[in-house]
């Protein structure tokens, strides 16, 4: 393993890795699927560079490890740490309030010395791997306090942090008893990337409401005793999806022959309304079953004519409000079926359980309607995903206005789900839609994602943050060999 320093480092609250056990009985490390290791894998390689984060079981921590040309370095967490910073503070006090505070969120003394401890560990362990003015890219709402604590540690690091889940706005983010703390976590990074402008905005008019400071377009500048002023960009950098692979693997004959399999044994329904989330109370899932379920007491779907699937994967299983949803989402499938199901054919098809890349590409083959309706999320892959699954145009999106990407897929049937009668009128357009309209849209909802995808995400923040690694990013992306140090290129958005 190699001990050199890294000048490229990503510090994530999980690590990109999976630890699998072979046939043989060995464990081993495995890269984890996903848009953003798929983003930045290739900068990570190119730049010998480092990964910092949880892999994901209490206790001690392997040591340092390679993967596929990327350091990886575990940090530790211990049992009571994961109930105070990763359940507690991140889970329980900032997802909700940062998610509207669709659910109430709660405040703990002892969650937030944990956050605050457990945050100093990642950053010590940053400013220890880091090589000489090198860059790192911190990410989302678990590590809010490490730009300021790296900056403290190291000045001359460039730090880029991106939250992954919506920024809320004043009078919400007031109500946080360390808002300052927070605040001025963030801000000792060089870039702060949000997924929507309102949160830009929300972020930047917060620090003058909090910290005095006076924003100017998209920067503040700040005094922080290392540097005379330093000027903080904030701005909207919307996440998106590796489309070349998920087009690819949506092309394959096996997952076009399971696609057929699977309306084959749902019964070949008419329509298939799929939902995919993890069962989180942000994800609109109970709204969503409750509209199909007013649907068919209406008359307006019945089944076997209609189907739905949802797939709820299994999520923070431990935290108070996911153990109450996962009861009443379950209680509401059991009552629709229990109305509306027949002998072997539910109505709803409820899959507690995750699934690999191929058979989730599958399932959004077989949707007919997609309903992505979250009360509030931050982007939502899911939807970016099928859009970018049905290769022949077909398939309708349902998708709430509160989803981040509801910001980009104008073309979809979007919706407020807090309106019920909107939501059941929502599914009823997706349904009826002539397939002229349906392949319009689903065609220019495609173009979007393929031109709008992961990588160029991961340029588009490294360039802002005034790295140029989005040439080694775009040279690996193209099969070439990535070289050479970092040298500052400025790509249009
Ligand atoms: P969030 O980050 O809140 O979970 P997103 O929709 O942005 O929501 O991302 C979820 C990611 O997890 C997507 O890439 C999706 O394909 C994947 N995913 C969701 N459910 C499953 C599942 N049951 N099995 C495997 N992957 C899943
Ligand atoms: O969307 C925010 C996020 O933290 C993602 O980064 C992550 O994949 C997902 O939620 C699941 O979170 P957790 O790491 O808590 O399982």
């Amino acid at each position: 393993m190699s001990n050199q320093k890294a000048s490229f480092l990503v510090v994530a609250n999980r690590l990109p890795v999976d630890s699998v056990t072979d046939a043989d009985g060995n464990r081993h490390w495995r890269r984890s699927p996903g848009g953003l290791v798929t983003a930045l894998h290739p900068v990570l390689q190119a730049e010998k560079g480092t990964w910092v984060g949880w892999a994901g079981n209490a206790g001690p921590a392997p040591e340092a490890f390679d993967l596929e040309g990327v350091r990886l370095h575990p940090v530790s967490i211990s049992q009571a740490e994961v109930q105070r910073y990763y359940e507690g503070f991140s889970n329980a006090s900032l997802w909700p309030l940062y998610h509207d505070a669709v659910e109430t969120r709660t405040f703990r003394r002892s969650w937030w010395a944990a956050y605050e401890e457990v945050n100093q560990r990642f950053a010590t362990i940053a400013a220890e791997e880091a090589a000489q003015n090198a860059v790192v890219w911190v990410q989302d709402y678990q590590l809010q306090l490490v730009p300021a604590m790296l900056r403290q540690m190291r000045p001359d690091l460039r730090i880029g942090f991106f939250l992954h889940i919506p920024f809320p706005p004043v009078e919400l983010f007031m109500q946080m008893p360390q808002r300052v703390q927070i605040l001025k976590g963030l801000l000792g990074a060089d870039l702060v990337g949000f997924q929507r402008p309102f949160a830009a905005q929300n972020f930047l008019r917060l620090t003058k409401h909090l910290l005095g400071l006076q924003p100017r377009g998209h920067y503040v500048a700040v005094d922080d005793d290392l540097a005379d002023e330093r000027l903080v960009r904030a701005e909207s950098f919307p996440i998106s999806i590796d489309t070349a692979t998920n087009e690819s693997i949506a092309a394959e004959p096996e997952v076009i022959k399971r696609a057929e399999e699977i309306r084959n044994e749902l019964g070949d329904p008419r329509t298939i309304i799929l939902g995919v989330d993890r069962l989180d109370y942000t994800k609109g899932i109970e709204l969503r079953l409750k509209a199909f379920r007013e649907l068919l007491e209406d008359g307006e779907l019945s089944v076997p004519d209609t189907v739905m699937v949802q797939v709820a994967t299994p999520s923070r299983e431990r935290v108070e409000h996911y153990m109450k949803l996962r009861n009443k989402v379950e209680l509401e499938v059991g009552r629709i079926n229990g109305d509306f199901g027949q002998v072997g054919g539910p109505a709803v098809h409820y899959l507690h359980q995750s699934y690999d890349r191929r058979e989730l590409t599958a399932l959004y083959r077989a949707a007919d309607i997609m309903a992505v309706t979250p009360m509030r999320d931050g982007m939502n892959l899911v939807a970016k995903e099928y859009v970018s699954s049905r290769l022949d145009n077909t398939g309708a999106l349902l998708l709430s206005e509160f989803a981040g990407a509801a910001g980009e897929l104008h073309q979809a049937y979007q919706v407020n789900p807090h309106d019920m009668a909107a939501l059941k009128q929502g599914f009823l357009e997706a349904m009826h839609a002539s397939d002229t309209d349906k392949i319009k849209r689903m065609r220019a909802m495609r173009r979007h994602v393929r031109k709008h995808d992961v990588q160029r995400w991961a340029r588009r923040f490294l360039s802002a943050l005034g790295v140029p690694e989005q040439q080694a990013l775009s040279r690996q992306c193209l099969g070439q060999r990535a070289e050479g140090t970092f040298t500052t290129v400025n790509e249009p958005t």
